[in-house]
């Protein structure tokens, strides 16, 4: 039983500890990310959410337990797309950058604008934004670009890290859709961290609320929302005014 359901997680994290020095960050974590799926992080400020991500990405190398990965590239997405992308190149330059340092395969130039083309199409920009800086873009546009740039090379596992925080709340709604739609049309396996409830109430198939470094509770979003186990949880959910 135990080893089918294995296979069915695109991630599997048991008794995860991590350490920034001597300070401990995160406790004892285990999760899974089934295959398809949206899993949102909930949890307050400073409980480990982006830690847990970094770690997944493999930029914290100083953990112990166990961590398994059924891809070799996972891709990321952060909060704040104006410092994620590169303000000296044009979005046409960076979203080539996966491509170019695609150990797997050489992409040629008519292949590499030809992919460049399907994910603009992906991520709803027009093609006239490949010549722009950044900050000739929309803060939406822009997370639309880091999206973009997540998605060159197919990956089939996204972490997204509080990646509608920074932005409006009707251009959260349309960053949300998009999301949500590449899931659907891509088979993508989510991994999406919000401090936001609503927004992971709107997304997430499942949910797992952390406290300290720690999980504190997990289960399908409508389970922990409409009967949380924890005060904590409580206390989160009637904070975003869902109870
Ligand atoms: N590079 C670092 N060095 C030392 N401590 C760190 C480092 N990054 C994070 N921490 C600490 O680890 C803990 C977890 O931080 P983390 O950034 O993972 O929280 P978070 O849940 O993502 O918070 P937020 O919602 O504010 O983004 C915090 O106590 C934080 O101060
Ligand atoms: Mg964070």
């Amino acid at each position: 039983m135990e080893a089918v359901q294995a296979k069915d997680n695109i991630l599997t994290i048991e008794g995860l500890n991590v350490f920034y020095g001597k300070k401990q960050a995160l406790f004892d974590v285990s999760l899974s990310v089934e295959k398809g799926e949206i899993l949102g992080i909930a949890g307050e400020s400073g409980c480990g959410k982006s830690t847990l991500a970094k770690t997944i990405v493999g930029m914290n190398k100083n953990y112990s337990g166990k961590m398994e990965l059924q891809t070799l590239d996972p891709q990321m997405i952060f909060q704040d797309p104006y410092a994620s992308l590169n303000p000296a190149k044009r979005i046409g330059w960076q979203l080539k950058e996966p491509l170019r340092l695609d150990r797997r395969r050489k992409w040629s130039v008519a292949e590499q604008e030809e992919r460049i083309r399907a994910v603009l199409q992906q991520v709803e920009l027009p093609e006239t934004l490949l010549d722009r800086f950044p900050s000739q873009l929309s803060g939406g546009q822009r997370q639309r670009v880091a999206i973009g740039i997540a998605l060159m090379r197919s990956p089939s596992l996204v972490i997204a890290d509080e990646p509608v925080s920074a932005l409006d709340v009707t251009i959260q709604a349309q960053v949300l859709k998009l999301l949500q739609h590449l899931h659907d049309s891509l088979g993508l396996s989510l991994l999406f961290i919000s401090h936001d409830l609503r927004v992971i109430w709107q997304l997430c198939d499942r949910v797992i609320v952390m406290k300290e470094g720690k999980v504190l509770e997990e289960g399908t979003v409508g389970e922990v929302y409409r009967h949380p186990r924890h005060e904590y949880t409580k206390t989160l959910l009637s904070a975003a005014g869902i109870i």
